[in-house]
C-alpha cells in the first residue's frame, strides 16, 4: 500500500492582506508561524483557505483581502500553492481579477485551468480552527451549520452544488410567494428542486456525522475530550431513522406545498435543511457543549478536528487533509500541547500552526519548520 500524504511544498501570496509578496518553500513537516500580534500570521492561514471552496477562514469578500493600497481597494491579489498529494504535484491558484466592466471576479485554477469548487476541494482538503470559533457551541446555529457543511464538503465534494441548487430554488420560491404568485406548476417545480437537493444535503450530512462519530469514538481517551454529535433537523432525522431518499423527498415536497401560505407570511421557508443545527455533548461529563467551560469547548473542537482529519484519511472517497490551527497552542498546557503535536505529526496531511512565541513550538524540536512573521514578511527561524 502506498502511503498517501498531503503537503504544501510552496506557497506564494501577492497583495494579499498585509503581504505584498511572500514565498514559502516547505517540506512535509508541520509549519509553525510565530510573531507579534498583527504580523500577518492568520493572514497566511487565511490565504491557504482561499484555495478551498468558499470564502476562507474569515468569510471575507474578494475586496477585503486585497492589500490596502494608496488608491482604491479593487486590487488584484493572488494565492498559489504547489500541492504534493501522494506522488502527484498539483498547482492551485486563487485570486481576484479585475473585469473589463471595472468589477472584480474570483478566479480559481488547478494546473493552470479554471477549476470548480469540487476540483479545489479534492486537490487540497483542509480543516481549520480559529479563535473566532471559540464560541461555536454557544453561538448561532448558522455558524455550526456552515462549519458542519464544510466538514461534509471535504468528504463529499458534490455537497456544495446541492447547497447552491437548494438555495437557488428556495430564493425563487420565496420570490414568487412574496409576489403572491401561487402558480401551482411553477411552485411545485421549485419545491421538487428544493426537496431533491434538500434530501441530498441531509443525507450527506448524516453520512458525515456517522463517519465523524466513528472516528471520534476510535480516538484514545486523552488530552482532548470526546464529543457526542447530533444533527437537529427533520430531514436528517428521517435519514437517521433509515428512511428512503424518495420518501424523504416526497414528504418534504408536500410539506412545502402545505406551508406556502405560512412561508409567504414569514418571508422565508421555515422548514428545511437550511435551518438544521449541529449539537454536541461532552461525552465524559455528559454535558451539552454550550454548558462547558471555554477551555473545554475549545478542547472538544480540537478533538473533533483531529477526528475529522482521521475520518477523511480513512475514507476511500476522500484522503489526507491539512489541519490549520490558529493560536490554539498558546491556550493549552504543555502536556496537551505535546499531545496535540504528536497527533498532528501522525496525521498524513501537513499541519499549519500560529502563535506569538517561538517557544510554544519547542516540543516539535526539529520535526517542524519554524518561521518568524514580522510586518508581512517571513523569515526562517534559526535552529
Ligand atoms: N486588506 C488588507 N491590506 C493590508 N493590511 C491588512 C488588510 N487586512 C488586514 N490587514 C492587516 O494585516 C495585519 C496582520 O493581520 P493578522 O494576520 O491577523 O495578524 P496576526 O499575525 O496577529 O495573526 C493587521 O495589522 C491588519 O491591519
Ligand atoms: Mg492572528
Amino acid at each position: 500500500m502506498t502511503l498517501h500524504t498531503l503537503h504544501i511544498a510552496r506557497l506564494t501570496l501577492s497583495d494579499f492582506r498585509n503581504h505584498a509578496a511572500l514565498a514559502l518553500e516547505l517540506d512535509a513537516r508541520p509549519v509553525c508561524l510565530f510573531g507579534p500580534n498583527g504580523a500577518g500570521k492568520t493572514n497566511i492561514l487565511e490565504a491557504l483557505t482561499m484555495l478551498a471552496p468558499g470564502r476562507g477562514l474569515r468569510s471575507a469578500s474578494l475586496v477585503d483581502v486585497a492589500r490596502a493600497g494608496d488608491e482604491h481597494r479593487l486590487q488584484p491579489w493572488a494565492v498559489s500553492a504547489r500541492v504534493m498529494q501522494g506522488g502527484e504535484t498539483i498547482v492551485l491558484g486563487a485570486g481576484a481579477e479585475r473585469t473589463p466592466e471595472g468589477g472584480v471576479k474570483r478566479v480559481a485554477r488547478r494546473d493552470g485551468q479554471p477549476a470548480t469548487a469540487a476540483e479545489l476541494a479534492e486537490a487540497a482538503r483542509m480543516t481549520w480552527l480559529t479563535p473566532a470559533m471559540d464560541r461555536l457551541w454557544s453561538g448561532p446555529a448558522g455558524d455550526r451549520r456552515r462549519f458542519f457543511d464544510r466538514l461534509t464538503l471535504a468528504r463529499a465534494t458534490e455537497h456544495g452544488q446541492s447547497a447552491a441548487a437548494y438555495e437557488r430554488a428556495m430564493r425563487e420560491r420565496q420570490r414568487l410567494l412574496a409576489d403572491r404568485n401561487f402558480d401551482d406548476a411553477w411552485l411545485s417545480g421549485l419545491e421538487r428542486e428544493m426537496s431533491a437537493h434538500g434530501a441530498a444535503i441531509a443525507a450527506a450530512r448524516v453520512e458525515t456525522l456517522q463517519r465523524l462519530q466513528q472516528a471520534i469514538d476510535a480516538r484514545p481517551d486523552g488530552a482532548f475530550p470526546k464529543a457526542i454529535l447530533a444533527l437537529e433537523g427533520a430531514l436528517e432525522a428521517r435519514f437517521q431513522a433509515g428512511a428512503k431518499s424518495a420518501d424523504v423527498e416526497e414528504d418534504f415536497a408536500s410539506l412545502l406545498r402545505d406551508m406556502r401560505g405560512r412561508d409567504a407570511g414569514a418571508g422565508r421557508a421555515l422548514d428545511g435543511p437550511h435551518r438544521s443545527d449541529l449539537l454536541a455533548r461532552h461525552a465524559a461529563k455528559d454535558m451539552a457543549a454550550d454548558q462547558c467551560s471555554t477551555g473545554e469547548q475549545k478542547a472538544l473542537l480540537l478533538g473533533l478536528t483531529l477526528a475529522q482529519a482521521r475520518a477523511l484519511a480513512e475514507d476511500p472517497g476522500a484522503g489526507p487533509s491539512l489541519i490549520l490551527i490558529d493560536e490554539a497552542a498558546a491556550h493549552l498546557d504543555s502536556v496537551r500541547r505535546a499531545a496535540l503535536f504528536e497527533e498532528l505529526l501522525a496525521n498524513p496531511g501537513q499541519a499549519w500552526l500560529t502563535g506569538t512565541d517561538e517557544n510554544l513550538f519547542e516540543a516539535f524540536g526539529p520535526r517542524a519548520a519554524i518561521f518568524e512573521v514580522r510586518e508581512g514578511r517571513v523569515y526562517a527561524a534559526s535552529q
